[in-house]
């Protein structure tokens, strides 16, 4: 069985070569650009580090999409904003596969022309992936990856065959599974970007200072959870729980517990040093530090556009994705104060 990881950076490096590592015997081949690409081809394989320690993962590897051709599962890794461009170099070396996105955003129309919709398998995944260094891989976060049917789709048979085959990776941590409403979960992954996007605009720990910050919370963080809400609402989107940690409501719960008097210091006490210590990292916040395109577009601009297209608006996700093409324009490494962005949001509240 071939299986392919097309746009192998983070997380398919990851996924690409803890198959190879736990189902030797599949033929698993990861389509590689950039400095990363070019340590994994000199090396013929991938470093990957987590709580297995550091290994070495040799991989087949190539720089032509169109070397997918023959796989039966071809996972799509790119960046949402990069989708297109690497569909249409596959072009006709996609074949019968199955098509599998793992990516945050909801960009299946991106699909459309490429894959048919009974042939394509929408993911989301709570874990968190990072390129080290070109070539070395890390695992920072463990958690779920749910597979479901695309929008315009019913059927999880393909999710249920990616499941099976990704379950072959016994890591403890790690949990594969196959989700009915995935865009429910997608749409909840979303919420949590799109929160987490307004504090990169800032470059603030997304915990100890957004979300503990009250002003923060209350004239950015709040506005975003109950905007997103609104327009999902608006467009009968139906939030699903995502299991573990990494779900909504538990931030919502978060964001309660954080405003009583006496218990919102302890909790606020009892997770600062945690998070100081390992922030959660946003690819926006690192996108903007390497001048690299963001996906601001699928997260919170999709937002504005499901508001359109149901004949609302989103002013406040709109305000975050003007902010960050702001910063995106700016030279590298260079962000808003927290104040200017609280400042931003509330004068939209104001009018
Ligand atoms: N990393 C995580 O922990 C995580 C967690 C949840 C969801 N996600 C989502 O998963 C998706 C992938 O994220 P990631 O962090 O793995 O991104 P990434 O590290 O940037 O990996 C994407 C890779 O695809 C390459 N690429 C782009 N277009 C290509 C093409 N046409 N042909 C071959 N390679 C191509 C990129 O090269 P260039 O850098 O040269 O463009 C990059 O190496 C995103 O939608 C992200 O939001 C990531």
């Amino acid at each position: 069985m071939k299986v392919s990881f097309l746009g192998a950076g983070a997380i398919g490096s990851m996924f690409a070569a803890l198959l190879r590592k736990h189902a030797p015997e599949l033929d698993v081949l990861v389509v590689v650009r950039g400095a990363h690409g070019e340590a994994v081809a000199e090396r013929g394989e991938i470093e990957i580090v987590g709580p297995w320690g550091e290994e070495r993962v040799p991989i087949a590897w190539s720089y032509d999409p169109q070397d997918v051709v023959g796989s039966d599962i071809v996972f799509v890794t790119v960046k949402s904003q990069a989708t297109k461009p690497a569909l249409e170099q596959a072009g006709e070396a996609l074949g019968d596969a199955l098509v599998v996105s793992i990516q945050n955003g909801i960009n299946d129309h991106q699909y459309d022309g490429f894959v048919p919709v009974d042939r394509l398998v929408m993911g989301m995944t709570t874990t968190n992936m990072a390129v080290l260094a070109p070539g070395r891989v890390s695992m920072q976060l463990d958690g779920c990856t749910l597979f479901g049917p695309a929008i315009g789709s019913s059927s999880t048979a393909g999710a249920q065959q990616v499941v099976d085959l990704l379950r072959r990776i016994d890591v403890p941590g790690l949990d594969f599974d196959a989700q009915t409403n995935i865009l429910g979960v997608r749409y909840n992954k979303l919420i949590i970007n799109a929160l987490g996007y307004a504090s990169c605009l800032s470059a603030s720990n997304f915990i100890t200072e957004a979300l503990c910050y009250r002003p923060w919370r209350e004239g950015v963080g709040l506005l975003i959870v109950q905007e997103c809400k609104r327009v999902l609402a608006a467009a009968g989107i139906e939030i699903e729980k995502i299991p573990g940690r990494s779900d909504l409501s538990r931030i919502e719960n978060l964001m309660l517990a954080l405003k009583m008097p006496i218990l919102g210091k302890m909790v606020q006490m009892a997770i600062k040093g945690k998070f100081e210590r390992s922030p959660i990292v946003f690819s926006l916040y690192q996108d903007l530090q390497r001048g690299k395109p963001t996906e601001v577009e699928h997260i919170n601009g999709q937002i504005v556009r499901l508001a359109s297209s149901v004949g609302t608006q989103a002013p406040v996700n709109a305000e975050i994705v003007a902010m960050t093409h702001e910063l995106e324009e700016r030279p590298g490494d260079t962000f808003f104060s927290r104040q200017d962005v609280i400042d931003r949001i509330t004068k939209l509240t104001a009018t």
